[in-house]
């Protein structure tokens, strides 16, 4: 399929309303480490911990629009402590009917693009699951080397998943 190239917009031009849609699907496909649910208690909360972590120096929050919608989302989120503030936890999903298409290689791509140009971040981290292959090959391709496999790392009922720790040094 020939890759669409999107209109790569700030998450928070979108609805919150259809932001957080698009996080309940993306975290709907069990692949993520952890359920929405855990992070979030419902759309307000989820509101007002994206303003938090989105209003921290050197934050990236984008989303791929499509049909005026987001279709994708890429957050890099820097750590508050004052010695690890150059580096930050990358996050990151494509909404189910709109994957394989190049949209997360061209979130993906902006976010590490926008990190260099920021003058912040030095280091992104992320953590992946390691059967989600589709994901660690996207992050391997655009230059995140494996650091270690966390064993068992993740437990969904009665299975267990290895986790993946992955590094990109930011230009
Ligand atoms: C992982 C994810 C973000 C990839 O986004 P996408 O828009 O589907 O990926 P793209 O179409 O941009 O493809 C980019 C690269 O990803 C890899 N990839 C994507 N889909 C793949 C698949 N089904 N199998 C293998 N590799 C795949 C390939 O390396 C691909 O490059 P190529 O087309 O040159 O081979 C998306 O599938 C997703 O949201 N998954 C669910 C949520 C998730 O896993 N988030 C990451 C958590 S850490």
């Amino acid at each position: 399929m020939p890759a669409m190239i999107p209109s790569i917009r700030y998450l928070d031009e979108f609805r919150t309303e259809d932001v957080f849609a698009l996080f309940t699907d993306v975290y709907a496909s069990g692949l993520m480490s952890a359920d929405l649910g855990d992070q979030y208690a419902c759309l307000d909360d989820f509101r007002e911990k994206m303003q938090e972590v989105t209003a921290r120096p050197g934050a990236i929050a984008l989303a791929a629009e499509v049909d005026g919608k987001p279709a994708g989302y890429v957050t890099v989120i820097p750590r508050t402590a004052a010695r690890l503030r150059h580096t930050a936890d990358l996050n990151m999903g494509i909404a189910s009917e709109h994957r394989g298409k190049g949209l997360g290689k061209a979130l993906l791509d902006e976010a590490l693009r926008r990190a260099a140009g920021g003058g912040v971040l030095e280091i992104v981290y992320l953590m992946v699951r390691a059967d989600n292959l589709p994901a660690v090959r996207l992050y391997e391709s655009a230059g995140f080397e494996r650091l270690a496999v966390l064993e068992r790392d993740i437990k969904a009922g009665a299975d267990y998943f290895d986790g993946v720790l992955m590094r990109r040094f930011i230009p």
